[in-house]
């Protein structure tokens, strides 16, 4: 590692990872402080080990988050009333929504874009107080997007980079919001902004306008080592045979695993799977669907009003469609372990990733990776993400479209092994090549040599 500041492109500078979660999460139930799941943790773990790694989160639990071997955590605390227009308002009730191009969904309130001002005041406070001269600090996700002009107005020696993991919608759904132009001039302080499709970048630098803020294709990826250890553990395999067993009963399985959020297409999904019984394309008694859908954002009520939905929808379907093998959906709303999600992917035959509007989606990375070479199908929608780098590997679906959606699942069941095996192998080896080390390595190398912006 060079010293900090250097100006080298190539060098590593001091990083800073500003992210409204810490890589620890307290659990209310067990009142124990675990690893975050997902992506981000095991992303960013490499690079922070490298440098002088620190990370500033928000911490919602009662006391301060244990040590992290080989990382400095910041907590950034919120008063519960920050939280509610924060947390609970403009991020997640007014942005999620409008990244997610979903306008009949967003909601606004007067007071939750002060809150997300003071939000993000907390936690450009905090990075101008701690990073170190010179360092890169890097910015995750639409929870933070004043913060970049925050920083570069109070340390101009930092260079501030964001990723947003979500998609970005048409410029005229942003500029439409309330603070539309805050976030704005709040975006054009970063040095440079990564997306994760090309035309993500293409609505980011049409909403911008004119500035000196570099937008860049950075598609995030996935640790595959993580995935091979896990599907190579034979507490894992073993676990994969018990869901063929016992919950299954035998019957192939069709698999969805999401945070049970309105962007999945979780209803539709399930309209589309007994509709397909209903006209006699799929038989109870040799199909099952297995949705794994874990709780999130409990508090808002349009999240609470689709676990409902989803629970009845599964009740009417289960009451319409009877097997004689058992229900012909089980629905999983626990919060699995990675290692559970694994074992499920070790048992499906079609993993269904038919999210209407998703970022990314690693869920579909992770199980091409599982199953690579094998007898697999995986139905994509071309909503994700991963489509534009999966579509050769999987039956691609609109999954806004019932019909189509129905169709591709239809064919995803049909489909021959040989091409099953040809398409996982071809999508696992893509995935390889651009894992999350890649993508990491690779925001950081563009990011440090792009020139400020001014
Ligand atoms: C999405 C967002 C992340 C967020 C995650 C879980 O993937 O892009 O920033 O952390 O959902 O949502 P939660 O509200 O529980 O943090």
């Amino acid at each position: 590692m060079t010293g900090a500041g250097s100006s080298d492109p190539g060098s590593e500078c001091d990083l800073v990872v500003v992210a409204n979660r810490l890589p620890v999460r307290h659990d209310g139930a067990t009142g124990a402080w675990t690893t975050s799941p997902g992506g981000l943790v095991s992303a960013m773990r490499p690079v922070l080990d490298r440098t002088r790694g620190r990370w500033i989160g928000w911490n919602d639990g009662p006391t301060e988050p244990p040590p992290v071997p080989g990382l400095q955590l910041e907590s950034v605390t919120l008063r519960a009333s920050v939280v509610e227009g924060h947390y609970h308002g403009y991020a997640n009730r007014t942005l999620w929504p409008a990244m997610h191009g979903m306008v009949e969904r967003i909601e606004e309130h007067p007071g939750w874009w002060a809150a997300y001002q003071e939000a993000n005041d907390r936690f450009a406070r905090a990075v101008v107080a701690t990073a170190p001269r010179g360092a890169c600090v890097w910015v995750h996700d639409y929870h933070l997007l004043l913060t970049p002009a925050m920083i570069r107005a109070i340390r101009p020696d930092l260079t501030v980079g964001l990723f947003l993991h979500t998609p970005v919608p048409a410029p005229a759904v942003l500029r439409s919001l309330r603070g539309g132009n805050g976030l704005r001039l709040g975006l054009t302080g970063a040095t440079m902004i990564g997306t994760q499709r090309s035309v993500d970048a293409d609505n980011l630098r049409a909403f911008l306008g004119e500035t000196s803020t570099r937008v860049a294709v950075h598609p995030i990826s996935i640790d595959t080592d993580r995935v091979h250890d896990a599907v190579a553990d034979p507490l894992v395999t073993a676990l994969s045979e018990r869901i063929r067993a016992r919950l299954a009963g035998g019957r192939r399985i069709l698999l969805g695993v999401d945070r049970l959020d309105y962007t999945k297409g979780i209803p539709e999904r399930l309209r589309a799977f007994d509709q397909l019984m209903a006209l006699g394309l799929l038989d109870p008694d040799e199909v099952v669907l297995i949705q794994v859908a874990s709780p999130t954002r409990t508090a808002i009520p349009a999240y609470r009003a689709l676990t409902a939905e989803v629970r009845a929808l599964v009740a009417t379907i289960n009451g319409t469609h009877l097997g004689r093998r058992g229900p012909v959906v089980r629905l999983i709303t626990d919060t699995l372990s990675f290692r559970e999600v694994c074992a499920h992917y070790l048992a499906a035959d079609v993993a269904l990733v038919t999210p209407l509007r998703d970022g990314m989606n690693l869920v579909s990375k992770e199980f091409v990776t599982a199953r690579a070479g094998e007898p697999a199908a995986l139905v994509l929608s071309s909503g994700a993400g991963a489509a534009d780098e999966l579509r050769d590997g999987a039956v691609m679906v609109d999954a806004t479209s019932p019909l189509g959606l129905a169709a591709g699942i239809h064919q995803a069941v049909l489909l021959d092994g040989d091409i099953r095996r040809a398409r996982t192998a071809s999508a696992a080896e893509h995935v390889a090549r651009h894992d999350v080390h890649r993508w990491a390595a690779g925001f950081l190398a563009d990011l440090r040599s792009s020139t400020p912006a001014s």
